[in-house]
């Protein structure tokens, strides 16, 4: 069966316009610059996480942009949350199309030093809690007649070593890698696709001590030609085709947005 499009359908290939979308660690930096994104795309929001202060401000923000906006704390690492999160989503926008996963930590130690207890608590946030959000929405999706776009967030680490100590977080990011493209597997046949993102080092708390040292600015740069650290509204455009029509053909795939890191 062939599927062509119109001239009008490849003009509305972006149009998020009345989706609705659950964004994880909200008021996080990814989660913010992309539900902030999302929104000036036309899309609701539901931004949800641990900072219910901060997820109040991103919601506000959200809502003086002329977009339904809702907070939600949400801790991803307990599935009765998660499964009350959705729930409150539906009851309250009535339907769930976007879930971008943008809650984790960050952890660097060398492997010999790391207590294992921060293994566990990274692969607990990273890898667990992004399956329990990913299928308690795909259960949904698929309860609503299937289609649906859900977005991972991996990282470079988890394609590169690096002398920093990232086993924990790197084997965590790796992990992410793989589970898109095994939910993308198991859930094509509804038509929800299910994308990664993985970035480079980019602003934000988890990387501020990082990246404010000049030295260590200098190393992690050597390994990005293009040459800066990413800001979190990079991440804005691919998520809006990963989110979109644009990419209807694209599920499965680990998009590296992380100049040039992975290529060079
Ligand atoms: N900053 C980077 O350089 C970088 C690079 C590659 C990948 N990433 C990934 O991007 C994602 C976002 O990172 P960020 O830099 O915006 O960090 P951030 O700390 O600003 O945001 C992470 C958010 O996740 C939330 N969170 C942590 N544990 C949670 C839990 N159990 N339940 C719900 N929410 C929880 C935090 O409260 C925070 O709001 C993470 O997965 C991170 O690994 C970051």
């Amino acid at each position: 069966m062939r599927v062509k499009k119109g001239i009008e359908e490849i003009r509305n290939l972006f149009d998020l316009n009345g989706k609705v979308a659950l964004v994880t660690g909200g008021s996080g930096a990814l989660g913010k610059a992309v539900s902030i994104g999302l929104a000036a795309y036309g899309v609701d929001v539901v931004v949800c996480g641990l900072e219910m202060p901060l997820l109040e401000e991103v919601s506000d923000e959200i809502q003086e942009m002329g977009r339904k906006a809702l907070p939600i704390f949400c801790d991803i690492t307990d599935p009765d949350n998660v499964d009350q999160t959705v729930s409150r989503t539906l009851d309250e926008f009535g339907k769930i199309d976007i879930l971008f996963n943008g809650a984790g930590i960050a952890h660097r130690q060398p492997s010999v030093e790391m207590p294992i207890e921060d293994w566990e608590k990274v692969m607990d946030v990273n890898v667990r809690g992004t399956l329990l959000c990913s299928r308690a929405v795909a259960g949904e999706m698929i309860k609503q007649g299937g289609g649906g776009n859900i977005i991972t967030v991996g990282s470079v680490r988890g394609f590169q070593a690096h002398e920093g100590g990232y086993s924990a977080y790197g084997t965590s990011k790796a992990a992410v890698h793989y589970l898109t493209k095994q939910l993308a597997f198991e859930w094509a046949k509804y038509k929800i696709r299910v994308n990664c993102i993985a970035p480079c080092i980019f602003w934000s708390p988890l990387t501020e001590p990082i990246l404010s040292d000049e030295e260590s600015y200098r190393g992690y740069m050597a390994r990005i030609p293009i040459g800066r650290a990413a800001e979190p509204e990079d991440f804005v455009g691919v998520t809006i085709f990963l989110a979109s029509d644009a990419s209807e053909m694209v599920t499965g795939h680990v998009l590296s947005v992380d100049g040039g890191t992975v290529g060079g």
